[in-house]
């Protein structure tokens, strides 16, 4: 989408120079020539993001305009235009609202930075804010990104089991979102307000299972101190989910069954049995049928937990979930970690597209935590994935980009992408400094025509002996270029 900035300015000299300067740079813009206008159209225009505001104005002062606007757009960025530096004037302005000012006359450069650092900052608090609004903990199949059609067979048969009391199976990968399902499963259900209980079967150990699952009776053992509850008492009432239960051993086994049969446990060493209402959802990455042709988990078990199996695909197989997931994680994070990342860029987003992901949507979302966290800002590139791109990871803050005209033609890796597709921005979308791209403009020529001075002095337009003074001062060495 467009970045609409609506400019608001008296002198209509002004007002071209700061829409062509944005224009040039891929914004929209709608323009005002005073503060009634200013507000008109912000009413009017919905799509505008950012407000451009001079701050002398006929009539309605600048300041005035300001606080009238965040009446009606509290969220809206705004930049101010002053004629002086002033620090006077910046407080002012801060005070009243304005996320940044400019010192007139500005530079293009300046202002388009300026407009994409209010804008970036104003979407994460938005995102900040997004994501506070989520009911503490609940979680939902609105959390869920299913858009791909297995994803939406998948959230659909979770919502109709969410509908009823069933015990569900759900089987997958490691990584694929089993856990996440469960828990939507709950939200949607009756039991959303209950406990949710979830216990890792795996993770326990042996000699505590069946008082862990099902508690204990002081002194039933030694340690056993007091009464202890158990997950399924806990759960009571709710949901209790019993993850990895294929690692479940074959004692507690039989208890679970006997849980789920009569809907009462056994706590270690009671008198008597507790009532119990649970229900069930558990988990596996093991194929349990298998497992119960080898005796080891036992067969009527899994058909009391195997009522309504819910299949979750690798990632592999459902690759147009990757856009929306990784769009998802880069906001999640970026919001987090306070990173100014916007994105990815077509070529990261086609390579992690491609991706087999043995790990699933876990190993996606530890690798977008990776980039965003390390990355400077703007859309996220090939080389902010090095363990799915191959790329090493760039050591420079400013990364060493070869713009695709100048790549020479013989180097076999695709040339890294740059924001402005010349190679002259960085990834916060600053401007690179002189000496760096000159440096690599060199190295460039230097490789291309593998090290003969006369022609790379030729074709950059200098003298020999400048291009010699110039390597000299980027340690650059003729021999490393010429070819045998
Ligand atoms: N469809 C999805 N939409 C959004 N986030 C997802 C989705 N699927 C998985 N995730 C996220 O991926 C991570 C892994 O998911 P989860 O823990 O549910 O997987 P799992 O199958 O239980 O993994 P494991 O087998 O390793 O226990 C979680 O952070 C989860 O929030
Ligand atoms: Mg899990």
């Amino acid at each position: 989408m467009v970045d609409t900035v609506l400019v608001v300015d008296d002198d209509p000299t002004q007002r071209r120079l700061l829409q062509a300067a944005l224009e040039r740079h891929g914004f929209k813009t709608r323009l005002a020539v005073d503060g009634p206008a200013a507000l008109i159209a912000l009413d009017a225009h919905s799509d505008i993001q950012l407000m451009l505001l001079d701050l002398v104005l006929p009539g309605k002062q600048g300041l005035e305009v300001l606080a009238d606007a965040r009446r009606s757009r509290p969220s809206l960025p705004v930049v101010v235009l002053t004629a002086s530096g002033s620090v006077d004037v910046a407080v002012q302005a801060t005070k009243a609202g304005a996320n940044d000012f400019l010192v007139k006359p500005t530079s293009p450069e300046r202002l388009v930075t300026t407009v994409q650092n209010a804008m970036e900052t104003a979407a994460l608090k938005g995102e900040v804010v997004r994501l506070g609004k989520r009911p503490s903990g609940r979680i939902g199949f609105d959390d869920m990104i299913a858009a791909s059609p297995a994803m939406r067979m998948v959230t659909r048969l979770g919502q109709r089991a969410a509908a009823s009391s069933i015990p569900v199976l759900v089987t997958g990968e490691s990584g694929v979102g089993k856990e996440l399902l469960a828990r939507a499963i709950q939200g949607a259900s009756d039991r959303a307000a209950k406990p949710f209980i979830a216990v890792n079967c795996g993770a326990l150990p042996e000699n505590l299972v069946e008082s862990i699952l099902f508690g204990h009776a002081k002194g039933a053992f030694t340690g056993a101190v007091s009464d202890h509850a158990g997950k399924f008492v806990e759960a009571n009432h709710g949901t209790l989910f019993l993850d990895e239960v294929g690692e479940l051993p074959l004692e507690a086994q039989v208890k679970l069954l006997r849980a789920l049969q009569e809907g009462e446990v056994d706590p270690v060493g009671a008198k008597r049995p507790v009532k119990v209402d649970v229900r069930v959802l558990s988990a596996t990455n093991k194929d349990l049928a298998k497992l119960v042709e080898e005796g080891r988990f036992r067969e009527d078990l899994y058909y009391r937990l195997n009522v309504f199996p819910i299949e979750a695909p690798p990632l592999r197989d459902r690759r147009e979930d990757i856009p929306a997931l990784t769009a998802r994680f880069v906001a999640r994070f970026a919001a987090e970690e306070n990173r100014p990342v916007r994105g990815c860029t077509p070529q990261a987003m086609a390579m992690l597209c491609q991706y087999d992901w043995p790990g699933n949507v876990r190993q996606l979302e530890n690798a977008v935590f990776r980039a965003v966290v390390l990355s400077e800002g703007g859309d996220l590139g090939l080389e902010d994935f090095p363990h799915v791109s191959g790329l090493q990871p760039l050591l420079a803050a400013n990364d060493v980009r070869m713009p695709a005209a100048l790549a020479p033609a013989n180097d076999a890796a695709p040339p890294a992408p740059s924001p402005d597709g010349y190679g002259f921005l960085n990834r916060e979308g600053h401007v690179r400094a002189f000496i760096e791209v000159e440096r690599e403009l060199i190295v460039s020529a230097l490789k291309r025509y593998h090290g003969r001075m006369t022609e790379v002095a030729r074709r950059l337009g200098i003298g020999r002996s400048t291009l010699y003074r110039k390597m000299r001062e980027y340690s650059l060495e003729e021999a490393a270029f010429r070819m045998g």
